[in-house]
């Protein structure tokens, strides 16, 4: 039994002096002097210094299990708080202006040597981290993150909870949903040859909640997407999904910017609101993404080179560029490797210009040929140049030349040092189109998904002009990176269905994959809408942690893998038996 209640170890502090305490945790560092023995014992709320002294302890024996205690060994400590001597204040640890004088130890586990050291800035490498996850986390760099995550998602919480969201779980084991990305799938016994999908949002969920009149809906979800992985993306992440009966955008704002009041300025990130909107066409025309980082320069510009020289130019769907201040100093190394970055982000080429230092003075390029003085002072003119500056530009089709240029535009700012730290821009991003037509197979695609409601007056260019429609969708964005993004939906079962044919489903591939939404549709559907917000992003954008890794208890890494429980991993014969699977290759080494 015991007598005395734990006391945190990171709590301890010089009011505390005098008092006895009781102390489970960690050895995170033991150092013997003879008849002293010092442990720098740790839990998750910090470190505390325990003193095993000779002199002031009951029995020689405890001295010697001191002597035994190695990294990670699992203690219960008794003692005393007492002050430190001046000298011996350590001012870089919370509890450092007192130790704990021990008079008794309990070894409550022992610890092999951990493959890495148990401390902030390790040097181990991330895949050693995650095969030993649990003691990654153990860092108190790394618990600090978990101990964030649990907080924001509980402010979170309480402020949906006291503006009336009901927190209601759906299912895990559903149906495919469109949200562009490939499903993982889960095979049924009971039903051999069908499959559940896991959700790739709680999407329909949550519009068919809104049917059913629960007006206030929100869920930290789980949403499954097999898709390729980036520092910012994982196979399973969550949402703060959220949806509401009878939105405008307005509420839907005003919402989310309180939301982002409640977490952001907590970890020292000013948030003011309302936060700046953009829309759609002037941040593809600016920054050539529909999530741009606005901040810094390097806009972009369309360039009118219908006087060019060379027809390649004159021909291309759009020419555009940027210009970077002082760089016409870049080496020719440099503007190779940019040029050949422009290529393998599917460019056919990229010209560069050295304008001159001074007025007047002879300019320079890797395309003299195609540019001519009235091409080059048409280009000036279609972005703001200075002398002495680089200017960089692509033609081609719309979509590469922006993909090309907002992607080289990030690159050079990182390079130039031209980012500026610790600023947050806040962006809602609106007015995006319905649709977008893809060459490849020739369709048209949901710019967001499916259910997302096209602008009122422009339902009935859904079958003359499809192009033209525009969606009442938004998406909220910070830095580059899309945090959130939602819409107003449609309600009614005619839209979706002429929503449904425009994307070349048919009514009875509609029928067969959305039949109990157009039948919800059917009975008082109420106008409604919502969003979903990135909280694993919010989080690495809150703890500045550079990879979304970070902030995921047990991630998986860019090949989808679990290097801890090795997952995935084979199954079975007997349990693929059961399912009626049959391998089209077969295992390597088979259970
Ligand atoms: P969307 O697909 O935009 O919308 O997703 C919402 C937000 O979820 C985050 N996100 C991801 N985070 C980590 N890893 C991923 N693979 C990943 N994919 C998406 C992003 C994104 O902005 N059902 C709609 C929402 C709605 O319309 O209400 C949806 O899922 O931060």
């Amino acid at each position: 039994m015991n007598q005395v209640p734990r006391t945190p170890a990171g709590s301890l502090r010089k009011q505390h002096a005098g008092s006895s305490v009781r102390l489970e945790g960690w050895v995170n560092r033991r150092r013997d002097h003879g008849d002293l023995v010092f442990i720098d014992l740790r839990d998750r709320s910090g470190i505390a210094q325990i003193v095993f002294d000779a002199q002031f302890l009951p029995s020689p024996e405890i001295l010697e299990r001191a002597k035994e205690l190695r990294a990670e060994f699992v203690l219960e400590v008794i003692g005393e708080v007492v002050p430190r001597d001046g000298g011996a204040v350590n001012a870089e640890l919370p509890s450092g202006e007192v130790e704990v004088r021990a008079t008794a130890l309990t070894i409550l586990n022992r610890s092999d040597t951990p493959p890495f050291p148990i401390e902030d800035g390790v040097k181990a490498s991330e895949d050693l981290r995650l095969k030993y996850r649990y003691l990654d986390l153990r860092r108190p760099e790394m618990t600090a993150k978990f101990v964030l995550r649990s907080q924001v998602a509980f402010r979170i919480r309480e402020i949906l909870h006291r503006d009336g969201f009901l927190e209601v779980e759906t299912p895990i084991l559903t149906k495919s949903t469109p949200e562009g990305a490939r499903d993982f799938l889960v095979p049924s016994r009971n039903q051999q040859g069908e499959f559940y999908a896991l959700p790739q949002s709680p999407q329909l969920f949550k519009q068919l909640l809104m049917v059913s009149g629960l007006e206030r809906y929100y869920q930290i979800a789980r949403c499954f997407r097999d898709e390729d992985l980036r520092a910012d993306r994982q196979p399973e992440f969550t949402q703060v999904d959220i949806e509401m009966s009878f939105p405008d955008e307005e509420q839907i704002f005003e919402l989310i910017e309180r939301l982002f009041v409640a977490v952001f300025p907590a970890s020292g990130i000013s948030c003011p609101v309302p936060f700046r909107r953009i829309s759609y066409d002037e941040a593809m025309e600016r920054y050539g993404v529909d999530r741009p980082d606005t901040r810094f320069g390097l806009e972009l510009g369309t360039l009118d080179v219908s006087m060019s020289p060379s027809e390649i130019l004159r021909k291309a769907e759009t020419v555009k560029g940027f210009a970077v201040p002082n760089g016409s100093a870049f080496p020719r190394k440099r503007l190779d490797e940019l040029e050949a970055a422009a290529k393998s982000l599917g460019a056919g080429g990229l010209i560069w210009i050295k304008t001159a230092a001074e007025a007047g003075a002879p300019w320079n390029s890797n395309a003299k040929k195609m540019l001519d003085d009235a091409t080059l002072a048409s280009i000036r003119k279609g972005l703001v140049v200075h002398d002495g500056d680089l200017v960089v530009v692509v033609g081609g089709k719309k979509k590469t030349v922006n993909d090309v240029l907002s992607t080289l535009r990030v690159q050079v700012a990182r390079e130039e040092k031209l980012i500026p730290e610790g600023r947050y821009e806040f962006l809602w991003v609106t007015g995006f189109p319905l649709l977008e037509w893809h060459e490849e197979d020739g369709r048209w695609y949901a710019m967001h998904h499916p259910f997302t409601s096209p602008h009122p007056e422009d339902v009935e260019l859904l079958e003359s002009d499809p192009g033209k429609v525009r969606a009442r969708a938004y998406d909220i964005v910070l830095n580059g990176m899309e945090l959130g993004g939602g819409s107003i939906r449609i309600h009614r079962p005619d839209i979706q269905a002429r929503v449904f044919s425009r994307l070349g489903i048919q009514a009875e591939e509609a029928r067969a994959k959305f039949g109990f939404l157009l039948d919800a549709f059917r009975f008082g559907a109420p106008p409604h809408g919502g969003i979903a917000l990135g909280l694993d992003r919010i989080l690495m954008i809150l703890s500045r942690s550079p990879s979304i890794r970070d902030v995921i208890a047990f991630p998986k890494t860019a090949s989808g893998s679990c290097l801890m429980t090795d997952s995935p991993g084979p199954v079975s014969d007997d349990q693929l038996r059961e399912l009626g699977i049959s391998l089209a290759k077969p295992r390597i080494s088979p259970l």
